[in-house]
């Protein structure tokens, strides 16, 4: 029987930290307790500003422990995208904030044991060889280095793959969990709302000279429209036995594409995703492939994970809006959190301490968002604000869809989900239905 928990999870006691229960301040405040929050913290904290990081339930819950958790520069296809929209020069800066973070990780994991290697990475088709093509062509332009290849480890007939050399993967708990322990972080405290420099939670306001929003999906919706800017998507993952041993990580860009990397005795394969609230692949789909490409293999864990998604495949990371100058916000991680969570954290960190940051254009929340998935979004919105049923969303009152895999009630909107009782799952959502 496997073990409906991820395989990071499993192994790992995590420090527990108060709640806040009476009124504080500070210079800068942090709210939400995974990647991207600690990181922020962390690298604020070194730099001797003083911080503080509320969370709303536990720490390194969500997104960062249900990760497959590869650290890489190579996200899917964007380069292609990043030329075509933006040029080649942006291609590079983006190239180059994320090999840096990759360094960062690099440095924290001779400090901090969590597992880190150093591995290829690829992004391969199966079915549709002339995108990989255009994405060779993109790097080309914009001088990234890169291998072409049609051979890889993988038991599947490749047209066509991206490597990436010195890469790396790492367990992301075994790192998180030791360098939150100097952090000055309170635990169940839930930031109800932001009136200019005050956060009000349950039972306190703070005052904060800088307030950084790393909630997953930004909470605050009377600024910087995130309920149009951001989607999400749900993905799943299996742990198996007695699958193969990888030497390097693997992401397929074709529709129903495919996540391989190695941990320890286990080979993690994800994929099944779909926009939430849609129908989608979800673990049986992995599990079929998992029967017909390693038929010895058995299941030890299952889990999925919720994912934001951008416009235009790239984070925001920077100012909330451009109307709130002490307001931050890190989010649209595009499925690439481990990497972006670290690329964020520094460009939080030097708008605040420096007041600039090199990426602060390529990565600013209020960059041009005219695009087609702007266009999805709206029409999802409209469609299931008027479509009549008694199950509500209590973010912005879209219609759910019952998701029978995992027994929760699910937005199509913005991704808000609830269990079966209409607790809060997940995010934007901030109250039960
Ligand atoms: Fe926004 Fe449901 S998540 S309306």
């Amino acid at each position: 029987m496997s073990k409906h928990i991820s395989v990071w999870n499993d192994e790992i006691n995590i420090k527990q930290f108060p709640s806040l229960d009476t009124d504080a301040k500070t210079d800068v405040l942090i709210i939400g307790g995974g990647i991207a929050g600690i990181l922020t913290a962390y690298e604020l904290s070194q730099r001797g500003v003083e911080c503080t990081l509320i969370e709303k339930n536990r720490i390194l819950q969500g997104v960062t422990c249900n990760t497959t958790a590869k650290i890489t520069s190579q996200h899917g296809l964007i380069y292609n995208k990043i030329v075509s929209s933006k040029g080649a020069e942006a291609a590079k800066l983006y190239y180059k904030a994320n090999q840096e973070a990759i360094e960062k990780y690099r440095a924290l994991a001779q400090e901090i044991d969590c597992d880190f290697e150093i591995k290829d990475n690829y992004v391969y088709t199966t079915d549709f060889e002339a995108k990989i093509h255009k994405e060779a062509e993109a790097l080309n332009k914009s001088g990234i280095p890169f291998d072409f290849t049609d051979k890889t480890e993988l038991p599947i007939k490749v047209l066509g793959a991206i490597k990436f050399s010195n890469q790396a993967q790492f367990n992301p708990l075994k790192l998180l969990a030791p360098l939150s322990e100097s952090l000055n972080i309170y635990e169940n405290t839930f930031a109800l709302n932001v009136k200019n420099n005050s956060i009000i939670t349950e039972k306190a306001t703070i005052k904060a000279k800088k307030i950084v929003v790393a909630t997953h999906f930004p909470f605050i919706n009377r600024h910087g429209n995130y309920s149009m800017k951001l989607y999400q998507d749900r993905s799943y993952v299996i742990a198996l036995k007695n699958a193969q041993k990888l030497n390097g990580m693997y992401i397929n860009e074709d529709e129903k594409g495919l996540s391989f990397r190695g941990y320890n005795d286990y080979l993690l394969l994800g994929g099944g995703s779909h926009r939430t609230g849609k129908s989608g692949g979800g673990w049986s789909e992995l599990r079929e492939t998992a029967k017909r490409i390693y038929p010895e293999s058995s299941e030890e864990f299952y889990w999925a994970t919720q994912d934001c998604m951008s416009l235009d495949g790239i984070m925001y990371s920077g100012n909330y809006s451009a109307m709130t100058p002490d307001l931050y916000v890190s989010s649209g991680f595009n499925k690439w959190g481990m990497t972006s969570s670290m690329v964020s954290a520094g460009i939080i960190a030097d708008l605040i301490t420096d007041g600039k940051s090199e990426y602060q254009e390529l990565f600013s929340p209020s960059r041009n968002m005219i695009t087609p998935q702007l266009a999805v979004n709206s029409v999802e919105s409209i469609v299931n604000l008027l479509t009549p049923t008694t199950k509500r969303c209590s973010h912005l009152g879209c219609a759910l869809k019952w998701n029978k895999a995992e027994h929760s009630w699910d937005c199509p909107c913005h991704g808000s989900r609830f269990d079966e009782s209409g607790e809060v799952l997940n995010n934007p959502a901030q109250k039960d239905i």
